[in-house]
């Protein structure tokens, strides 16, 4: 018997590395995603037009395929809003010609033209934050005794200077910083090269065919109430005429990335074989260094109610009654777009509001705006294996045992009736 035994412990130590050399394969087949060679130029606005200052600039993405077969190109810009286009082209032969006239006239619709017709585009502009008063700590600014105190603060009007932006050519990497009601707004725009996951919380997904942004709000201080201040980001999402844009939450079964947080939200929107995203993980960070301590859920709003957004269905968005209210290069570029429109809000009971005693009146939150579609969080190899070492072993042990068992008994049964049959 002890041979025996030992020969199924030596099977079953076999299994456990063929079964690790199954998961070490599988997760080497990541879905496809191409290497981009990133380009950074900044489009400075020339200074002999009126309108121009000498920090006004459009920044310039190009992401060229490595096998030189597509590009992605994006335009960062904090004129009027921040703003993010993302658009993609089947070669690498496309330029950008801007006209800073038309760009700096409110009521043209021209000016910024790409010089090949892309496969898609869509955009992303935050054209104001909302302050709201939340007194009895209920987060929502739907509540009865908040909504009154909604104010708005467009980028347009409170960003009183922005500085000339920084760009980071090795971390492929440009901040915007402005001036804003006694603080400091940062838009910070990262171009990815590869497919990968943010190095800091919340650790979202990326694609080589995307930018991952952040928006931060510092020391704001010149608010219109005081003392249990919470924000509102507005962000309206832009894609080609006749595409169909809605948003859904996308689940994963555990938390090991975003510690507490088990969904993404994504704005996905589909015009024939073309698809584009903005997605973030419902979480923004109180502090500069992102830990769970100061991670705050965010909740979805649309029709001004707030919304659960849930991965059964996906919800259509209201499209944006009212882009006049705002400016954006978005309504420069060549073509015709439609947009959606959702709020979000932050915070947490107990949290010590932005602006509080205990409020450590910085707010931070990531999203990322690409081509395709956003990459799913998945397993990770160490928790597969503590699946496996967890739900594996054992039942492969009592597999193994009872299969033994019945060996055994057969053995013996077999080896009574041969002894009867010597007798
Ligand atoms: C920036 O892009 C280049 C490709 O152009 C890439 O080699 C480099 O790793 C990127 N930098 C970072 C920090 O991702
Ligand atoms: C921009 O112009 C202002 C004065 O109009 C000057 O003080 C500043 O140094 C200039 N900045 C740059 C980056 O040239
Ligand atoms: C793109 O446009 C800029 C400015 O108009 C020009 O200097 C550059 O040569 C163009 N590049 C290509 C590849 O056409
Ligand atoms: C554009 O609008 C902004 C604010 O709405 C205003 O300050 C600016 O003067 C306008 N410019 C033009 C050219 O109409
Ligand atoms: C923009 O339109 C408004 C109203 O139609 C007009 O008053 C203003 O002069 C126009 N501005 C420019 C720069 O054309
Ligand atoms: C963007 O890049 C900068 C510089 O590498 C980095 O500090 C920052 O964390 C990046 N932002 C995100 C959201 O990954
Ligand atoms: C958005 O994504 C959801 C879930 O993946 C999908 O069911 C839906 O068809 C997509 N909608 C659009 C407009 O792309
Ligand atoms: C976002 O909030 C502002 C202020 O309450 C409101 O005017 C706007 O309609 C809201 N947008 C959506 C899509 O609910
Ligand atoms: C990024 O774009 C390339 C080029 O079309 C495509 O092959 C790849 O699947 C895209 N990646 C994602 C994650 O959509």
């Amino acid at each position: 018997m002890v041979p025996n035994m030992a020969g199924y412990v030596e099977f079953l130590r076999r299994f456990l590395i063929f079964f690790v050399a199954v998961l070490c394969l599988s997760s080497a087949t990541v879905p496809k995603d191409q290497q981009r060679k990133i380009t950074i130029k900044s489009i400075p606005c020339p200074t002999h037009i009126t309108e121009c200052s000498n920090t006004t600039y459009i920044i310039h993405v190009i992401a060229e395929s490595t096998d030189k077969q597509n590009s992605m190109h994006y335009l960062w810009s904090v004129i009027g809003s921040p703003t993010i286009i993302a658009a993609y082209f089947d070669s690498i032969d496309v330029n950008v010609s801007i006209d800073w006239n038309h760009v700096l006239n409110n009521n043209s619709t021209k000016g910024i033209t790409f010089t090949q017709t892309s496969l898609h585009i869509t955009a992303l502009v935050i054209p104001a934050i909302y302050e709201f008063q939340d007194k009895k700590d209920e987060l929502f600014y739907t509540e009865k005794d908040v909504v009154n105190t909604i104010v708005k603060h467009g980028f347009q009007d409170e960003v009183t200077h922005w500085e000339e932006p920084e760009i980071d050519h090795k971390n492929n990497v440009t901040t915007f910083t402005g001036k804003m009601l006694g603080g400091t707004v940062i838009f910070q725009c990262n171009a990815s090269a590869i497919m990968d996951r943010e190095s800091i919380l919340p650790h979202q997904q990326f694609s080589s065919n995307s930018t991952v942004f952040t928006l931060t709000l510092h020391k704001l201080t010149n608010l219109q109430h005081k003392g249990h201040t919470r924000f509102i980001f507005e962000l309206v999402s832009f894609s080609e005429d006749d595409s169909s844009t809605c948003v859904t939450a996308q689940k994963s079964l555990d938390d090991e990335h975003t510690p507490a947080v088990f969904k993404t939200i994504v704005i996905n929107s589909t015009l024939g074989s073309h698809s584009s995203y903005c997605a973030w993980k419902p979480v923004a960070y109180l502090k500069e260094s992102r830990k769970l301590s100061n991670q705050v859920p965010s909740f979805s709003y649309f029709g001004n109610q707030h919304r659960f957004i849930s991965n059964k269905q996906c919800q259509t968005l209201p499209s944006s009654s009212s882009t006049e209210d705002f400016i954006s290069i978005v309504s420069h570029l060549k073509g015709n777009f439609i947009s959606s429109q959702m709020n979000i809000s932050f915070g947490q009971q107990k949290d010590g509001w932005y602006d509080g005693p205990e409020g450590s009146r910085y707010l931070t939150w990531s999203a990322v705006v690409g081509y395709g579609t956003p990459i799913k969080d998945d397993f990770s190899m160490l928790v597969w294996l503590i699946i496996f070492i967890g739900f594996g072993t054992p039942m492969l042990l009592i597999f193994i045992t009872i299969i033994y068992v019945i060996i055994k008994k057969v053995k013996a049964k077999k080896a009574t009736s041969s002894y009867g049959m010597i007798n």
